[in-house]
């Protein structure tokens, strides 16, 4: 379980919204978990107290200068203690929900945000210990990516989501996509819920559901259906629904 992130970013304030909204901030502001911004700035030497330089060789940009990321990373380790330290770059590893699950299952984070075209590399292969991407495609800096990593784990802390299901039930926890929801009104804009989610029969629910989760897995993503066996309980959820919407939001005529 988690008990601390620590997030190293040029713009605290860009994280700080986390910290105040939504089930982040409650998650962060309950005090179960310390959460804390260090900024690359504070640990700036020189007259110019710079944190970045132009590339070596040439080249478009700002390269992130390697000495106060490793003032502030000594300084973070001297005060918190050791610490795999992560940083989030397009080379990384692709986070899926099992690195997510990872994550969430340590004690610690220590992401490292860059910015600019990049971090020195010297630095990267002397003080950073993983890289983790969100997808093939470039952000202008680490933060919204770190943002995605700590939305994803903290959803996974024990008390966090308040109803414990909710997690478990979650796309992508079976390596299945989610089913579909619904709530009032019962009938809008001439369609009608489900009739099986009035019914009142949870197990009859519970079964639709991993029906319309299959479904809709084999349809939108059929990757993840390749070489996965069906359990006997997901068979039979198909046996008794074998058609994608299987009980259709039938039009209220
Ligand atoms: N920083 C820049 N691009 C990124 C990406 N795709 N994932 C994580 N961090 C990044």
């Amino acid at each position: 379980m988690l008990k601390r992130i620590d997030v190293v970013t040029l713009f605290p304030e860009w994280m700080q919204g986390l910290a105040e909204l939504g089930l982040t901030g409650r998650a962060l502001a309950d005090g179960k978990l310390d959460y804390r911004c260090w900024n690359p700035r504070d640990y700036a030497v020189g007259v110019h107290r710079s944190v970045d330089d132009r590339p070596y060789g040439g080249g478009p940009g700002m390269v992130m200068r390697p000495d106060p990321l490793a003032n502030l990373l000594d300084d973070l380790k001297q005060q918190t203690g050791p610490a795999v330290i992560s940083y989030l770059g397009p080379q990384g590893r692709r986070l899926d929900h099992a690195g997510v699950t990872e994550l969430a299952g340590r004690e610690r984070l220590v992401l490292l945000c860059g910015r600019y075209e990049g971090i020195d590399q010297r630095l990267l292969d002397s003080q950073i210990d993983e890289e983790w991407s969100i997808g093939d495609y470039v952000l202008s800096g680490g933060e919204p990516a770190a943002a995605v990593v700590i939305d994803a784990v903290l959803r996974l802390q024990p008390g966090v989501l308040g109803h414990e299901q909710s997690a478990v039930e979650d796309s992508f926890v079976a390596g299945l996509l989610d089913c579909p929801h619904y709530t009032r009104p019962e009938t809008w804009r001439d369609q009608a819920v489900p009739a099986v989610l009035l019914s009142g029969d949870h197990e009859k629910i519970r079964q639709w559901r991993l029906a319309q989760a299959l479904h809709r897995t084999r349809r939108l993503r059929p990757d993840l259906m390749a070489g996965r066996e069906l359990s006997r309980d997901e068979r039979k959820a198909l046996e008794a629904w074998p058609e994608e919407q299987a009980e259709p939001a039938s039009r209220a005529d």
